[in-house]
């Protein structure tokens, strides 16, 4: 199996307990929800969607490239895997709980993007494959196989439109909150 340890989901759940702690430190410290605007917001604002933007592009480069000797494609999985749950979280951290607007439908969509995900990893780790991702024969039946690759081919028609949606949102939320929050402060 080409996952074969949860690693990159206990690394990502270790990642998400510290920034929560330093969350948790902010809101003590300065006795408020941090907002979105304001330094601490806007900075994990930023990291995330930087992370969030790695999870986008470095796989899918990876995935298409002839230099096939940069990595196993199992690491670079994992590695999307990993940003892919941080960078979303520490955006949620940053929407200050307000959820109006564009910017609250770009939340959705992220929300909708990570539970794809996780419904894909599922899927994904049924097939029988190598660490570079490649299928082989396994324990699946036949069938269950013809399935699997069936369900995996309808998710990565959702899941990629969706990514797309999001992106496209999150830079006119960006654009549009620089603008009216922070140059015209
Ligand atoms: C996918 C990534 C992001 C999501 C889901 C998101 C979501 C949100 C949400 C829900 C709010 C609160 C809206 C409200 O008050 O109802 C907000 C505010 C804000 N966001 Fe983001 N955000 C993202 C990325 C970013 C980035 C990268 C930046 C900066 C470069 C940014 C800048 C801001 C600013 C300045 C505000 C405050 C707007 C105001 O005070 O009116 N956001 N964002
Ligand atoms: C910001 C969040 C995320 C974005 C933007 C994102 C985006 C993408 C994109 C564009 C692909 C298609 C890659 C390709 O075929 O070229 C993909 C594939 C995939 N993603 Fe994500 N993803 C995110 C989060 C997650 C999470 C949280 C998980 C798992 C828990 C996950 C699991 C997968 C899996 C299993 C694949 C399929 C790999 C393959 O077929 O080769 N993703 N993702």
């Amino acid at each position: 199996m080409m996952l074969r340890s949860n690693r990159e989901l206990w690394w990502a759940a270790g990642i998400g307990l510290l920034i929560t702690v330093i969350y948790g430190g902010v809101v003590l410290y300065t006795r408020e929800i941090p907002a979105a605007g304001e330094w601490f917001g806007h900075v994990i604002g930023i990291l995330g969607f930087i992370l969030m933007l790695m999870t986008e592009i470095l796989y899918s480069l990876r995935k298409r490239s002839r230099l096939a000797s940069w990595g196993r494609m199992s690491s670079w999985l994992q590695f999307h895997i990993f940003t892919g749950l941080v960078g979303p979280y520490m955006v949620l951290l940053h929407t200050s709980w307000k959820f109006n607007g564009l910017a609250g439908a770009v939340t959705l969509l992220t929300v909708i993007i990570v539970l794809s995900g996780i419904v894909g990893r599922y899927i994904y780790t049924r097939i029988p494959r190598t660490l570079d991702g490649l299928e082989i024969e396994g324990t699946l039946s036949e069938a269950a196989l013809r399935q699997a690759r069936q369900l995996m081919a309808l998710w990565h028609t959702i899941h990629i439109p969706i990514g797309m949606a999001l992106f496209m949102s999150a830079f006119i939320h960006i654009g549009g909150a620089l603008y009216y929050a922070t140059l015209l402060k």
